[in-house]
Protein backbone atom coordinates (compact mmCIF):
# COMPACT_ATOMS: atom_id res chain seq x y z
CA UNK A 1 0.00 0.00 0.00
CA UNK A 2 1.21 3.57 -0.58
CA UNK A 3 1.08 5.69 2.31
CA UNK A 4 -0.05 9.30 1.28
CA UNK A 5 2.64 11.60 1.79
CA UNK A 6 2.68 15.93 1.44
CA UNK A 7 5.50 17.76 -0.17
CA UNK A 8 7.03 21.21 -0.24
CA UNK A 9 10.01 22.50 -1.53
CA UNK A 10 11.21 25.86 -0.70
CA UNK A 11 13.69 28.56 -2.15
CA UNK A 12 16.10 30.13 0.33
CA UNK A 13 16.83 33.82 -0.36
CA UNK A 14 19.35 36.19 -0.44
CA UNK A 15 19.05 40.18 0.88
CA UNK A 16 20.32 42.56 -1.76
CA UNK A 17 19.74 45.58 -0.08
CA UNK A 18 18.35 47.04 2.99
CA UNK A 19 19.97 45.11 5.91
CA UNK A 20 19.62 46.20 9.67
CA UNK A 21 17.89 49.19 8.43
CA UNK A 22 14.55 47.21 6.93
CA UNK A 23 14.19 46.49 11.02
CA UNK A 24 13.71 50.19 11.27
CA UNK A 25 11.19 50.94 8.68
CA UNK A 26 13.24 51.24 5.56
CA UNK A 27 12.58 49.46 2.20
CA UNK A 28 14.33 46.22 1.27
CA UNK A 29 15.00 44.31 -2.08
CA UNK A 30 15.11 40.51 -1.31
CA UNK A 31 15.46 37.67 -3.54
CA UNK A 32 14.51 33.66 -4.10
CA UNK A 33 17.38 31.98 -5.03
CA UNK A 34 18.07 28.24 -6.94
CA UNK A 35 18.48 26.08 -3.86
CA UNK A 36 16.34 24.38 -1.74
CA UNK A 37 14.66 22.60 1.22
CA UNK A 38 12.23 20.10 0.34
CA UNK A 39 10.24 18.57 3.26
CA UNK A 40 8.37 15.21 2.69
CA UNK A 41 5.52 14.74 5.68
CA UNK A 42 3.89 11.26 5.90
CA UNK A 43 1.24 10.60 8.28
CA UNK A 44 1.44 8.01 11.29
CA UNK A 45 -1.36 6.54 13.35
CA UNK A 46 0.72 6.62 16.38
CA UNK A 47 1.39 9.71 18.58
CA UNK A 48 4.83 9.99 17.28
CA UNK A 49 6.79 12.66 15.59
CA UNK A 50 10.13 11.62 13.93
CA UNK A 51 12.14 14.39 11.89
CA UNK A 52 14.89 13.33 9.65
CA UNK A 53 17.34 15.84 8.29
CA UNK A 54 19.91 15.36 5.63
CA UNK A 55 21.89 18.23 7.69
CA UNK A 56 20.88 17.69 11.11
CA UNK A 57 20.54 13.94 11.73
CA UNK A 58 17.51 12.92 13.45
CA UNK A 59 15.02 13.97 16.38
CA UNK A 60 11.84 12.34 17.97
CA UNK A 61 9.05 14.27 19.97
CA UNK A 62 5.27 13.01 21.03
CA UNK A 63 2.50 15.29 19.80
CA UNK A 64 1.58 15.78 23.59
CA UNK A 65 4.90 17.27 24.64
CA UNK A 66 6.66 18.94 21.94
CA UNK A 67 10.07 20.63 23.40
CA UNK A 68 11.33 23.20 21.02
CA UNK A 69 15.03 22.22 20.76
CA UNK A 70 18.01 22.97 18.65
CA UNK A 71 19.03 22.59 15.79
CA UNK A 72 15.25 21.58 15.51
CA UNK A 73 13.63 25.19 16.48
CA UNK A 74 12.09 26.42 13.62
CA UNK A 75 10.38 23.48 12.62
CA UNK A 76 9.65 22.34 16.04
CA UNK A 77 7.94 25.60 16.77
CA UNK A 78 6.30 25.33 13.22
CA UNK A 79 4.48 22.43 14.17
CA UNK A 80 3.01 23.88 17.30
CA UNK A 81 1.11 26.42 15.75
CA UNK A 82 -0.53 23.37 14.71
CA UNK A 83 -1.02 21.81 17.60
CA UNK A 84 -5.02 21.82 18.27
CA UNK A 85 -5.36 20.37 14.97
CA UNK A 86 -3.15 17.26 15.63
CA UNK A 87 -4.60 13.90 16.30
CA UNK A 88 -1.52 12.03 15.00
CA UNK A 89 2.00 12.04 14.48
CA UNK A 90 3.73 11.87 11.38
CA UNK A 91 7.74 11.56 9.90
CA UNK A 92 8.94 14.52 8.13
CA UNK A 93 11.51 14.24 5.97
CA UNK A 94 14.10 17.20 5.31
CA UNK A 95 16.21 16.90 2.68
CA UNK A 96 18.29 20.61 2.48
CA UNK A 97 20.26 22.41 -0.46
CA UNK A 98 21.35 24.89 1.91
CA UNK A 99 23.88 25.06 4.03
CA UNK A 100 22.70 26.47 7.09
CA UNK A 101 25.76 28.67 8.28
CA UNK A 102 25.80 30.60 4.72
CA UNK A 103 23.15 33.02 5.39
CA UNK A 104 21.04 32.03 2.47
CA UNK A 105 17.40 32.17 4.87
CA UNK A 106 17.12 28.29 5.49
CA UNK A 107 15.41 28.74 8.47
CA UNK A 108 12.86 31.21 6.87
CA UNK A 109 12.67 28.13 4.08
CA UNK A 110 12.09 25.37 6.63
CA UNK A 111 9.84 27.09 8.58
CA UNK A 112 7.45 27.81 5.36
CA UNK A 113 8.37 24.13 3.74
CA UNK A 114 6.95 22.69 7.50
CA UNK A 115 4.06 24.72 8.01
CA UNK A 116 3.22 23.92 4.31
CA UNK A 117 2.94 20.46 4.50
CA UNK A 118 1.05 20.59 7.80
CA UNK A 119 -1.01 22.72 6.34
CA UNK A 120 -1.33 20.44 3.33
CA UNK A 121 -2.17 17.43 5.57
CA UNK A 122 -4.41 18.82 8.29
CA UNK A 123 -6.94 21.37 6.37
CA UNK A 124 -6.72 19.51 2.85
CA UNK A 125 -5.59 22.45 0.69
CA UNK A 126 -2.66 24.30 -0.45
CA UNK A 127 -1.53 26.86 1.79
CA UNK A 128 -2.91 30.97 0.85
CA UNK A 129 0.69 32.47 0.63
CA UNK A 130 -0.74 35.46 2.57
CA UNK A 131 -1.14 33.91 5.53
CA UNK A 132 1.70 31.35 4.75
CA UNK A 133 3.63 34.26 5.05
CA UNK A 134 2.04 35.73 8.31
CA UNK A 135 2.24 32.43 10.01
CA UNK A 136 6.30 31.69 8.83
CA UNK A 137 6.91 35.38 10.15
CA UNK A 138 5.14 34.74 13.20
CA UNK A 139 7.41 31.68 14.00
CA UNK A 140 10.25 32.88 12.68
CA UNK A 141 10.54 36.13 15.15
CA UNK A 142 9.44 33.94 18.09
CA UNK A 143 12.02 31.59 17.80
CA UNK A 144 14.95 34.08 16.24
CA UNK A 145 13.64 36.98 19.21
CA UNK A 146 13.01 39.27 15.89
CA UNK A 147 13.01 39.59 12.29
CA UNK A 148 11.70 41.44 9.24
CA UNK A 149 10.10 38.59 7.44
CA UNK A 150 11.66 39.92 4.49
CA UNK A 151 13.70 36.27 3.69
CA UNK A 152 10.07 34.57 4.50
CA UNK A 153 8.53 36.68 1.52
CA UNK A 154 11.52 35.90 -0.70
CA UNK A 155 11.34 32.31 -0.02
CA UNK A 156 7.21 32.35 -0.93
CA UNK A 157 6.87 34.66 -3.36
CA UNK A 158 10.36 34.36 -5.51
CA UNK A 159 11.53 36.30 -7.83
CA UNK A 160 13.24 39.56 -6.57
CA UNK A 161 10.70 41.51 -4.40
CA UNK A 162 10.86 44.89 -2.78
CA UNK A 163 10.08 44.84 1.09
CA UNK A 164 8.69 46.67 4.15
CA UNK A 165 7.44 45.76 7.06
CA UNK A 166 4.82 48.66 7.45
CA UNK A 167 2.69 49.41 5.64
CA UNK A 168 3.47 45.52 4.34
CA UNK A 169 4.85 45.86 0.99
CA UNK A 170 5.69 42.37 -1.19
CA UNK A 171 5.96 43.88 -4.65
CA UNK A 172 7.88 42.15 -7.57
CA UNK A 173 10.47 43.91 -9.73
CA UNK A 174 10.71 43.92 -13.15
CA UNK A 175 14.24 42.17 -13.75
CA UNK A 176 16.55 39.63 -12.17
CA UNK A 177 20.00 41.13 -11.62
CA UNK A 178 23.10 39.02 -11.96
CA UNK A 179 24.76 37.96 -9.20
CA UNK A 180 28.20 36.27 -7.84
CA UNK A 181 28.11 35.00 -4.23
CA UNK A 182 30.95 34.57 -2.19
CA UNK A 183 30.28 32.68 1.26
CA UNK A 184 33.11 34.37 3.49
CA UNK A 185 33.80 31.23 5.92
CA UNK A 186 32.82 32.87 9.05
CA UNK A 187 28.91 32.98 10.01
CA UNK A 188 27.63 34.83 13.52
CA UNK A 189 24.14 34.25 14.30
CA UNK A 190 21.78 36.93 13.21
CA UNK A 191 20.38 37.92 15.99
CA UNK A 192 23.53 38.78 17.61
CA UNK A 193 24.33 41.04 14.73
CA UNK A 194 21.49 42.87 15.22
CA UNK A 195 22.17 43.29 18.81
CA UNK A 196 25.18 44.31 18.65
CA UNK A 197 24.16 47.06 15.67
CA UNK A 198 21.04 48.07 18.15
CA UNK A 199 23.12 49.00 20.96
CA UNK A 200 25.50 51.13 18.73
CA UNK A 201 22.47 52.56 17.43
CA UNK A 202 21.62 53.21 20.49
CA UNK A 203 24.54 55.36 21.28
CA UNK A 204 24.28 57.47 18.27
CA UNK A 205 20.89 57.41 17.57
CA UNK A 206 20.58 60.50 15.60
CA UNK A 207 23.58 59.32 13.41
CA UNK A 208 21.68 56.17 12.98
CA UNK A 209 18.55 58.14 12.08
CA UNK A 210 20.23 59.98 8.96
CA UNK A 211 22.31 56.51 7.76
CA UNK A 212 19.11 54.72 7.93
CA UNK A 213 17.20 57.82 5.73
CA UNK A 214 20.31 56.88 3.33
CA UNK A 215 19.75 53.32 3.22
CA UNK A 216 15.89 53.87 2.41
CA UNK A 217 17.03 56.26 -0.62
CA UNK A 218 19.12 53.79 -1.65
CA UNK A 219 16.99 50.92 -1.65
CA UNK A 220 14.38 53.11 -3.38
CA UNK A 221 17.00 53.74 -6.18
CA UNK A 222 18.03 50.33 -6.50
CA UNK A 223 13.85 49.86 -7.14
CA UNK A 224 14.33 51.84 -9.72
CA UNK A 225 17.33 50.91 -11.55
CA UNK A 226 16.33 46.81 -11.37
CA UNK A 227 13.10 47.66 -12.84
CA UNK A 228 14.74 48.99 -15.58
CA UNK A 229 17.62 46.64 -15.84
CA UNK A 230 20.31 49.35 -15.26
CA UNK A 231 23.31 47.37 -13.53
CA UNK A 232 25.35 49.99 -13.94
CA UNK A 233 23.33 52.15 -11.68
CA UNK A 234 22.86 49.61 -9.37
CA UNK A 235 26.29 48.83 -9.04
CA UNK A 236 27.00 52.36 -7.88
CA UNK A 237 24.04 51.99 -5.37
CA UNK A 238 25.21 48.41 -3.50
CA UNK A 239 28.99 50.18 -3.30
CA UNK A 240 27.31 53.40 -1.80
CA UNK A 241 25.17 51.09 0.30
CA UNK A 242 28.22 48.71 1.81
CA UNK A 243 29.83 52.11 3.22
CA UNK A 244 26.54 52.11 4.89
CA UNK A 245 26.86 48.96 6.28
CA UNK A 246 30.65 49.56 7.10
CA UNK A 247 29.45 52.91 9.28
CA UNK A 248 26.75 50.87 11.09
CA UNK A 249 29.82 47.88 12.51
CA UNK A 250 28.69 44.87 10.00
CA UNK A 251 31.93 44.56 7.77
CA UNK A 252 35.55 42.73 8.83
CA UNK A 253 38.52 42.64 6.63
CA UNK A 254 37.54 39.21 5.47
CA UNK A 255 34.24 40.79 4.09
CA UNK A 256 36.11 44.14 2.90
CA UNK A 257 38.90 42.16 0.98
CA UNK A 258 36.17 39.88 -0.59
CA UNK A 259 34.22 43.08 -1.85
CA UNK A 260 37.23 44.76 -3.23
CA UNK A 261 38.31 41.80 -5.27
CA UNK A 262 34.94 41.83 -6.31
CA UNK A 263 34.70 45.01 -7.61
CA UNK A 264 38.15 45.06 -9.33
CA UNK A 265 36.94 42.74 -11.79
CA UNK A 266 35.51 44.01 -14.96
CA UNK A 267 32.85 42.25 -15.31
CA UNK A 268 31.39 43.57 -11.71
CA UNK A 269 29.55 46.50 -11.63
CA UNK A 270 29.33 47.11 -7.59
CA UNK A 271 29.47 44.34 -4.39
CA UNK A 272 28.37 44.41 -1.08
CA UNK A 273 27.93 42.34 1.83
CA UNK A 274 24.58 40.43 2.33
CA UNK A 275 22.77 39.55 5.06
CA UNK A 276 23.36 40.98 8.57
CA UNK A 277 27.03 41.10 8.17
CA UNK A 278 30.44 40.15 10.67
CA UNK A 279 30.11 36.89 7.84
CA UNK A 280 27.76 35.23 6.12
CA UNK A 281 27.87 36.25 2.20
CA UNK A 282 29.10 39.10 -0.43
CA UNK A 283 27.22 39.48 -3.13
CA UNK A 284 28.65 41.33 -6.49
CA UNK A 285 26.43 42.46 -9.39
CA UNK A 286 27.70 40.74 -12.85
CA UNK A 287 29.34 37.43 -13.69
CA UNK A 288 32.44 35.68 -12.71
CA UNK A 289 33.53 32.60 -13.74
CA UNK A 290 33.19 29.49 -11.48
CA UNK A 291 35.96 29.06 -8.94
CA UNK A 292 36.97 32.50 -9.45
CA UNK A 293 37.48 32.55 -5.22
CA UNK A 294 39.07 32.07 -2.85
CA UNK A 295 41.59 33.64 -4.94
CA UNK A 296 44.20 33.30 -2.44
CA UNK A 297 45.50 30.69 0.40
CA UNK A 298 44.26 32.57 3.52
CA UNK A 299 41.00 32.74 1.91
CA UNK A 300 41.52 29.18 1.43
CA UNK A 301 42.27 28.51 4.74
CA UNK A 302 39.42 30.75 6.29
CA UNK A 303 36.83 28.63 3.72
CA UNK A 304 35.87 31.61 1.61
CA UNK A 305 33.94 29.55 -1.03
CA UNK A 306 32.44 30.96 -4.17
CA UNK A 307 28.63 29.88 -4.41
CA UNK A 308 29.15 28.27 -8.06
CA UNK A 309 26.11 28.56 -10.26
CA UNK A 310 23.73 30.36 -7.50
CA UNK A 311 21.27 33.16 -9.38
CA UNK A 312 17.80 34.10 -8.55
CA UNK A 313 14.58 32.10 -9.27
CA UNK A 314 11.50 33.59 -10.69
CA UNK A 315 7.79 34.11 -8.78
CA UNK A 316 6.88 30.82 -11.28
CA UNK A 317 9.82 28.38 -10.20
CA UNK A 318 7.91 28.41 -6.36
CA UNK A 319 6.18 25.12 -6.09
CA UNK A 320 4.40 25.05 -2.87
C1 LIG B 1 19.52 39.56 7.88
O1 LIG B 1 19.60 38.77 6.69
C2 LIG B 1 18.89 40.88 7.57
C3 LIG B 1 18.54 41.73 8.79
O2 LIG B 1 17.99 42.93 8.28
C4 LIG B 1 17.55 41.03 9.71
C5 LIG B 1 16.17 40.89 9.13
O3 LIG B 1 15.83 41.55 8.13
O4 LIG B 1 15.39 40.13 9.71
C6 LIG B 1 19.79 42.07 9.58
Amino acid sequence: MVRESYKASVPGSLMLFGEHAVLCGSHAVVCGINRYITVNLIPRDDQIINISSSLFGKCQQKINNINIVAPFQYVLAAIETYLEQLKYGFDLLIESEIPPQVGLGSSAAVTVATLSVLEQWLCSQQPNSRSLFNNAKQVVQKVQGMGSGSDVAASIFGGVIAYRIDPLTIEQLANKPPLVVVYSGNKVSTKDVVQQVTSFQNKHKNLFHHLYDSVDECVQNAIEAINNGDWARLGELMNIHQGIQDSIGVNNKVLSELIFTLRQHSNVYGAKISGAGLGDCVVGLGNLPNNYFPDNKEQKALGVQQLNGLCIIDQSDVKM
